[in-house]
């Protein structure tokens, strides 16, 4: 493993994908009992997609499942696939079966996307709205976004060339993804941006070409989107494994 300290954010380099998984759940911990030390609780917006799977099942066992404050943490997503919640795509599904269901988190602490109501807006901003009742604020400030990339460089459900890269006003957005004709719910990347950590975890060489532009190539969100999260205030971290990293200088 090897770290990379750069101007505006890190590079944490896993010599593997079970590495990586490993890694984020020590990184997931330590967050966790940190910010329920100081100020009672813990706020993480999860990713979807496969990446964080193995990272679910690690915290779902010794010495996560006992150690840490399961009820002083608050569970949110960064997007959500237009399914109901126990369809096979579900990204809440994933985190229920590998983690959720398996810790004494309580389910009023779980504030999933109600992403199966057929109007899409409407299904962004009931979520918008639970977000600002939460937090209290005009925009949420999560402890932690963690985020996934795609082999197209998007990240959430921030696709290339989509709508939701320009909703600027908004917190969450319902965003249509013309590749896979269909829906998708995303927090916007200025929600995003506005969290106090950001981890991204990307693992496999198919990643490779995209990581190396989206970190090293010029700034060109509309064709990689994964470029536009830049916390405002927060920490930023790429968690990679070597794999991902093989193109990066
Ligand atoms: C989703 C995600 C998405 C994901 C990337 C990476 O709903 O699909 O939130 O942004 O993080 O597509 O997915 P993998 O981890 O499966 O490569």
């Amino acid at each position: 493993m090897r770290i990379l300290h750069l101007s505006n954010y890190e590079i944490l380099i896993c010599a593997d994908a079970g590495e990586l998984a490993l890694e984020s759940a020590r990184r997931f911990a330590e967050l966790a009992e940190g910010f329920t030390n100081d100020a009672g609780r813990f706020t993480v917006a999860l990713s979807g997609g496969s990446t964080p799977k193995a990272m679910f099942r690690i915290l779902a066992e010794n010495p996560f499942a006992d150690a840490l404050p399961w009820r002083s943490i608050y569970f949110f997503w960064g997007d959500e696939r237009c399914v109901p919640p126990d369809h096979p795509d579900s990204n809440y599904r994933m985190a229920w079966e590998n983690l959720l269901s398996k810790v004494p988190v309580p389910t009023e602490n779980i504030f999933r996307i109600p992403a199966e109501d057929d109007d899409h807006q409407r299904a962004a901003d009931v979520y918008a709205e639970t977000l600002q009742k939460f937090f209290g604020e005009e925009w949420p400030r999560f402890d932690l976004v963690f985020l996934g990339m795609g082999p197209d460089g998007h990240t959430a459900s921030l696709f290339p060339g989509t709508a939701a890269l320009h909703a600027r006003d908004r917190i969450a957005a319902a965003n249509y993804v013309e590749k896979f004709q269909s829906w998708r719910i995303t927090l916007t990347a200025d929600a995003i941006n506005n969290a106090r950590n950001i981890i991204f975890l990307v693992a496999g060489q198919d990643k490779a070409p995209s990581l190396k532009e989206v970190i090293e190539g010029p700034r060109n969100p509309e064709l990689y989107p994964s470029q536009l999260i830049e916390p405002h205030y927060g920490a930023l971290l790429w968690m990679i494994d070597e794999a991902a990293a093989a193109l990066l200088k």
